[in-house]
């Protein structure tokens, strides 16, 4: 989605903002631009350059014009209201002022037509272009550029973050946020602002997570900052452990490629406490997690996307070692739904990013359904999500730069198998010799991701044979069925070829009408209790001249190769930790189809890294 980087100094900060939007290009965009305030005699004048396509356009613009300034914004613009055009690229100008705006605007027409009506010309088809003109009006009669942005800010309606800058200041740049992301980073003599820290650390890794309804103004010597009733207050400042190293691509092609291969070692960091443990605290889930969790009756997990894959995932575990009901739904569903809601359950939510709109609203509408017992399960520290929650776990699988994600879940599942050990363990359910157990099963986890990531090879030169079609379909049972989802989801995201995921019983009652020998069909074949009746449905394929690509345990009872059965043997059956292991060759099939077909693998089209608006 939309990113924000904002400087002010008394140094010529425009590296700053293009370096800080190349680093913001993983969320997903279309267009980019940037306004600053440059010093003309003894005055500043309002510049702005703006980009319908990649930051690399906009640099080439600037460097072109040769733009400096001490004070400036930009942005990236994931479109939402209005084509993605440079007319409808951020920033918006109104007079000498120019604003950047992350989110929608929900009451954007109400404002145009009063604002119209009053003189404003408006020049975009964007909702943000109303926040221009109101801070500009009010500016006319207010005492600083932070109090009319504050007054304009109490009349909008939905999500935002905003920054905004403006020729009869030219040493502040404000910020406001409500619903959507924005930090500030302290420099030595000089402040910042972004949607996300990675912006951000080449320059500071000191930040301070502004809160909902909080504005700020920043110079090259102080920060403000006012909370949503007016008040000056003080937010704490965190150092972030995000290095500048983390966020770069290193010797990999694409920050996918890079993101597959680092899971070994992810996994190893968010298990890395419970490692060397005899047994599990309900603590790793935060201080209150051992009273919350002692009496729950279900799970209601909420997510998106892969993260909703993950909670798929768990749901096996929680039931069959946990005993615990538990539905798994996706966020944008329930959140409209007329559910039937089970307060004294546990409501987890599961992100990535902290900051998906669906699964934030999800979690407020479930407060106000009586659930007390909230969790998150998340990769970013300080996110929304795990601010607004009850309980909490990081992943720790570092910043995950490629859209499709990879690490991020294969971490989410280990920190769900971990949340399944332990209300298992506190419903009476898990004896300390089958802890024990699964704890040395976790422990083997990384080494065993290692040897699975070896099979990259077999699975590229299987990737041929995938690039020149236009369909795929993926089959799983149990467990292994939402593993199947996520290889469809991957395959369409990055390379684009229609995928659809079946558990494979489900076959003969619909899809197997789309099968004959174009239609490749993988199947994710673990030697677990369900693997004869999946080889039964693999017959069926074949039967009907479809091309089977079976991924199965080291010492699979499955039958030979041939022309139109392929092969690829993993690593040992792990159990209940199968799935973990059986998405990679899933992620690096979806990686080398998309290489061959030449896609864009980390930006792919229309699609967006944190999914901010609804
Ligand atoms: O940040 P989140 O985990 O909440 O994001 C949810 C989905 O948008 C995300 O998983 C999406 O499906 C990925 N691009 C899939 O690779």
């Amino acid at each position: 989605m939309c990113g924000i980087v904002a400087a002010v100094s008394t140094r010529d900060i425009v590296p700053v903002l293009l370096e800080g939007l190349r680093r913001l290009e993983y969320r997903g965009y279309d267009s980019a631009g940037i306004a600053v305030l440059e010093p003309v005699d003894a005055k500043s004048e309002l510049r702005r350059l703006r980009a319908a396509g990649r930051v690399a356009e906009l640099a080439g613009q600037v460097q072109a014009q040769g733009l400096a300034a001490y004070t400036g914004i930009s942005h990236t613009r994931w479109a939402t209201h209005g084509a993605p055009t440079e007319r409808n690229a951020h920033p918006h100008v109104s007079g000498g002022l120019a604003v950047v705006h992350n989110g929608i605007i929900e009451n954007h027409e109400e404002i145009r037509a009063r604002l119209k009506a009053a003189g404003s010309v408006f020049t975009s088809d964007t909702d943000s272009e109303v926040i221009a003109h109101l801070v500009a009006f009010n500016r006319k009669s207010s005492v600083s550029l932070l109090s009319a942005a504050t007054q304009a800010v109490a009349e909008l309606e939905g999500a935002f973050a905003i920054a905004l800058l403006c020729e009869s200041d030219p040493e502040a740049v404000v910020l406001a946020r409500k619903g959507a992301p924005l930090l500030i980073g302290l420099g030595e003599g000089e402040n910042f602002s972004a949607s996300d820290v990675s912006a951000l650390v080449q320059v500071t890794r000191r930040v301070i997570y502004l809160e909902e309804g909080d504005c700020a103004e920043l110079r090259p010597g102080s920060v403000r900052i006012v909370d949503a009733r007016g008040t000056e207050v003080e937010r704490p400042v965190h150092v972030s452990e995000m290095t500048a190293q983390a966020v770069e691509l290193g010797p990999y092609q694409h920050y996918m490629q890079k993101e597959i291969s680092e899971q070994p070692g992810a996994v190893a960091a968010t298990l890395e406490t419970v490692i060397g443990a005899q047994s599990l605290q309900p603590g790793l889930f935060g201080a209150d997690a051992e009273a919350l969790f002692k009496d729950v009756s279900s799970v209601q997990i909420i997510a998106c996307g892969t993260s909703y894959h993950a909670g798929m995932v768990a749901r096996y575990w929680l039931e069959s070692i946990a005993r615990i009901p538990t539905s798994v739904e996706i966020a944008s569903e329930y959140r409209y739904r007329d559910s039937v809601p089970d307060p004294t359950g546990l409501f987890v939510t599961i992100s990535q990013s902290g900051e998906t709109a669906d699964t934030l609203a999800a979690l407020e509408h479930a407060r106000t359904l009586g659930y007390r017992a909230t969790l998150t399960i998340c990769n970013v520290p300080e996110s929304s999500l795990i601010r607004q929650s009850r309980l909490r776990f990081l992943t720790r699988a570092g910043p995950e730069i490629g859209v499709a994600s990879t690490k991020a879940f294969t971490t989410q599942l280990a920190a769900l198998f971990l949340l399944t050990l332990v209300l298992a363990r506190l419903r009476g359910k898990l004896d300390r010799h089958a802890e024990a157990t699964y704890l040395q099963a976790l422990r083997h986890l990384p080494a065993a991701l290692q040897h699975v990531l070896a099979a990259e090879e077999k699975v590229a030169a299987w990737a041929k044979d995938f690039a020149s079609r236009q369909h795929a379909l993926f089959l799983g049972r149990g467990i292994h069925y939402p593993i199947a989802l996520e290889g469809a989801l991957k395959l369409k995201e990055i390379s684009y070829i229609h995928a659809e995921a079946y558990a494979a019983g489900e076959l003969k009652h619909g899809p197997l009408a789309l099968v004959d020998q174009d239609m490749p069909v993988v199947a994710i074949a673990p030697s677990d209790t369900l693997l004869e009746k999946l080889k039964s449905n693999l017959q069926e394929v074949r039967a009907r001249g479809g091309r089977l690509y079976v991924f199965a345990d080291r010492d699979a009872p499955i039958g030979d190769e041939e022309e139109a059965v392929r092969i690829i043997k993993l690593t040992d059956h792990a159990g209940p930790l199968s799935p973990i292991l059986h998405v990679l060759p899933l992620q690096q099939l979806a990686y080398h189809v998309a290489l061959v077909r030449g896609t864009d693998v980390d930006k792919p089209r229309n699609l967006a890294k944190s999914v901010t608006v609804e």
